[in-house]
């Protein structure tokens, strides 16, 4: 069995294969060749254990999740867990990785690939409102997507220093070196990008409803994956014909879904999904610039355990990893 860590996971891969496979895993999902059951949520006061088990024809796998809301706070990652990939002939289960960094790599991947089907291709300006470890990834998965010069953040977190969490940027950022501008309002940063990634656990919209501000961006909704949580503003659905998700469970686990359609702001056939487009659309054809758009994702098993499943396979051919006899 083959134990990796998350600094050996991020060696192993590089960020536009990543994005490659999580749109492939899309394709997956879009011909149905997999199996993957409702994902079962645990709930103990206010925290969370996902449990995410999934089949494709080649393998299978679990990745169970920790979501600690109270966690940040104490200095802990608010996402924890692990990822478990089996054999799909034998069950044998071959490897186990950090499910935190697995979250991230795949969630940043999926960000991108939003950004590289409904962003114009001229895009150079992304802003990131929750400047946390998914804001991270999708800032730093944005530069792979496009030519990103100007990188904008926002966190409502009470006098967050920034200045760490800058300088972990740029490193990651190796040779690309946009500009990293911190902002003080959401106002500010929709101003300012082009493409717009909400990636926070807000159970109100981070935005202004306001139509002036939302116009001719493209907008990526990560954070709400229960029907409390929401980050869009309604003032988005006038905006825009359809928003592009990932399955139909996104209507009832999402608030940005959820609560408009019970509202009776929208109707579901303004739900479309990104593998349909995806399979329609074996190279993305980019809006023109001005286009508004709109992509939400809540993630699903298939995408953890197709990047699961490329990290393991990147990971034995170039030596990274513990091996491990049970
Ligand atoms: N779509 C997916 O597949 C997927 C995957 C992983 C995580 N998520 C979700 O993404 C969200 C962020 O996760 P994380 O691991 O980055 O958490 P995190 O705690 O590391 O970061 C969240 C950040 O958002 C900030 N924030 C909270 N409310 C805000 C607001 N109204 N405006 C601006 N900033 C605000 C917080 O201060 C914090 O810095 C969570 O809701 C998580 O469940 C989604």
């Amino acid at each position: 069995m083959l134990i990796l860590n998350a600094d050996e996971m991020w060696q192993a891969v590089s960020l536009p294969k990543v994005m490659d496979t999580v749109e492939e895993a899309y394709r997956i999902f879009a011909k149905g060749e997999f199996f993957m059951p409702d994902r079962p949520v645990v709930t103990h006061g206010d925290d969370t254990l996902l449990y995410m088990p999934c089949f494709t024809e080649k393998c299978f796998g679990t990745k169970v999740l920790t979501l600690f809301p109270a966690n940040p706070a104490k200095g802990f990652p608010y996402i924890d867990g692990l990822m478990l990939l089996n054999d799909a002939e034998s069950g044998k289960t071959v490897s186990i990785m950090d499910g935190g960094c697995l979250t991230a790599m795949r969630t940043g991947a999926v960000g991108g690939v939003g950004m590289r089907c409904f962003s114009p291709a001229s895009a150079h300006t992304v802003g990131v409102i929750g400047a946390g470890k998914q804001g991270f990834y999708q800032a730093l998965y944005a530069t792979c997507a496009r030519d990103i010069r100007h990188i904008y953040l926002y966190d409502s977190f009470p006098g967050k220093d920034f200045g760490p969490y800058v300088a972990s940027l740029q490193a990651a950022l190796g040779g690309k070196q946009p500009e990293i501008h911190v902002c003080g309002s959401p106002e500010e940063l929709l101003a300012n990008s082009e493409i717009v990634v909400t990636a926070s656990p807000a159970t109100s919209p981070v935005m202004p409803n306001d139509t002036a501000l939302l116009k001719g961006k493209c907008f990526v909704a990560i954070g709400s994956y229960k029907p409390t949580m929401r980050e869009l503003p309604n003032a988005i659905w006038e905006l825009v014909d359809h928003v592009y998700t990932e399955l139909p469970f996104a209507m009832e686990e999402s608030g940005d879904l959820s609560q408009p359609l019970e509202d009776g702001i929208i109707t579901e056939d303004r739900v479309r999904y990104i593998g349909d487009y995806l399979l329609a659309h074996p190279v993305p054809v980019p809006p023109p610039p001005g286009t508004t758009t709109y992509f939400k994702s809540v993630g699903m098993g298939l995408l953890d355990l197709c990047v699961a499943d490329f990290i393991y396979h990147e990971a034995l051919r170039t030596g990274m990893g513990q091996k491990v006899r049970f």
